[in-house]
C-alpha cells in the first residue's frame, strides 16, 4: 500500500548513514551498484551481504503496526528450519502470568522448539536479513522458536509482550515480532489480529475460516515474513498487536518465531550468569584506568551494563 513511502524512507536512510558508518563499523549499508536481482538496497555484514527489497514489503496496518514481506525466506531456507526441527518437537508452553515460568496450557496446542542463535550459516543469514528489515539489532532478538501446528491445533490470540517481572528483566519488552510462515497450509492456519482497527473491512472469502474473520488476517505463505510491533512508537504497549493462529483445517503450519527486544536480549542472557567481563582485554584496560576514563563502556549503568564490570569492581561475584 505505502510502498512510495517505505521506499522514500529507505533512501533517506541510504543518504544519512554514511555519516554514521564510522561509529558503525561492522554494519552499514550500500547502494548496490549491481541491480541484477532487483535488490535496491544491500546491507553489509562481516558475515554475509543480501539484497533488501522493499518493494516487496507492503505496509498492512497501523493499528497494530504490521508490514508483510513476500519471499523473505527462500524455499531452501525454509525446507532447512524445518529439517533442524524436526524430531526435537515438544509441546509449547505459555509464559505464567505472575512468575514468568513456562507452563503447558489449552490456549496454545502447537509443538515447537528452539534454535540457537547463529547455529549455522544458514541460520546466521537470515538472523542478519532480520536485523536489516526490521532496522533493530540483531543482538535485540531471541533465538529462533520453529512451531509445528497439524490438523486443529492453534494459539489462542495474546499478546507478546510481557506482565511478569521475571521475563521484563530480561532484554525488557518485546518491541516487535517477525512470524515467517515456512510452508503453504491448504485451509486455515491464519495469523489473526482480533483488535485490529482498521478503517475498512478486510474482505474476506469462504477461502478463509471463520477465525480469520474475527479480525484482520494474513494467510501463511511459504516464505512471506510478518513483522509487528508489540509496543506502539512511545514504547507503551499496544493491545491491538493481540494475536492468535487459527485451527489448521487441512493440511500443516510449519513458522519461525523471532521475537525482538527493547535491549540486547544477548546481553541480558549474559549478565545472568553473574559478575563478568565480556573482553579478554578488561583486566589490561582496568589497570590504565579505563574505568574511569571510559565508564560508559567500562561499567555502564543500571540497565545497560558495560562489558568490564568484572574489573572494574562494579559488581560482586
Ligand atoms: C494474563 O494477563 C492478561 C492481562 O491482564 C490477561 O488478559 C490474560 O488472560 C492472563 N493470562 C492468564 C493465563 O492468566
Ligand atoms: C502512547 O501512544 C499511544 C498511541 O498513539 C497513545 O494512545 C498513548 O496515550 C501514548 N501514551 C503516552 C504515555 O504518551
Ligand atoms: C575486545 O575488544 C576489542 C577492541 O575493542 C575488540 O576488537 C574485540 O573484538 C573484543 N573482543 C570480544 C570478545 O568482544
Amino acid at each position: 500500500m505505502d510502498c512510495r513511502n517505505f521506499l522514500t524512507f529507505s533512501l533517506c536512510f541510504l543518504l544519512i548513514l554514511p555519516k554514521f558508518s564510522s561509529a558503525a563499523p561492522t554494519r552499514f549499508f550500500t547502494r548496490s551498484s549491481n541491480n541484477r536481482d532487483g535488490s535496491v538496497i544491500k546491507m553489509k555484514t562481516s558475515a554475509s551481504s543480501f539484497g533488501f527489497d522493499p518493494t516487496r514489503v507492503t505496509q498492512l496496518s497501523w493499528t497494530p503496526r504490521a508490514f508483510l514481506y513476500k519471499g523473505f525466506l527462500t524455499d531452501e531456507e525454509c525446507d532447512h528450519f524445518i529439517k533442524l526441527a524436526k524430531g526435537k518437537l515438544e509441546k509449547s508452553m505459555v509464559a505464567d502470568n505472575d512468575s514468568g515460568e513456562s507452563v503447558e496450557s489449552e490456549v496454545r496446542t502447537s509443538s515447537g522448539m528452539f534454535l540457537s542463535k547463529r547455529q549455522d550459516d544458514i541460520v546466521s543469514n537470515v538472523e542478519a536479513k532480520l536485523a536489516a528489515w526490521t532496522f533493530l539489532p540483531e543482538e535485540n532478538g531471541e533465538s529462533m522458536q520453529i512451531l509445528h501446528y497439524e490438523n486443529g491445533q492453534k494459539y489462542e490470540p495474546h499478546f507478546d509482550y510481557f506482565h511478569d517481572q521475571a521475563n521484563l528483566e530480561l532484554g525488557g519488552h518485546r518491541i516487535a515480532t517477525v512470524l515467517m510462515y515456512l510452508s503453504n497450509v491448504q485451509k486455515g492456519g491464519e495469523t489473526v489480529f482480533p483488535m485490529w482497527k482498521g478503517k475498512t473491512t478486510q474482505l474476506k472469502d469462504d477461502s478463509w475460516t471463520e477465525c480469520a474473520k474475527q479480525g484482520y488476517a494474513v494467510k501463511p505463505r511459504k516464505g512471506d515474513a510478518l513483522l509487528f510491533f508489540n509496543l506502539h512508537p512511545n514504547a507503551t504497549t499496544d493491545p491491538t498487536s493481540l494475536h492468535g493462529s487459527c485451527p489448521v483445517v487441512e493440511g500443516e503450519k510449519w513458522s519461525a518465531t523471532r521475537w525482538i527486544h527493547v535491549r540486547s536480549f544477548d546481553r541480558a542472557f549474559k549478565k545472568q550468569s553473574g559478575c563478568v567481563d565480556e573482553n579478554e582485554s578488561c583486566e589490561k584496560w582496568a589497570k590504565e584506568g579505563e574505568c574511569q576514563k571510559n565508564p560508559t563502556y567500562m561499567v555502564g549503568s543500571e540497565n545497560d551494563h558495560g562489558y568490564c564490570r568484572k574489573s572494574c569492581k562494579a559488581c560482586s561475584s
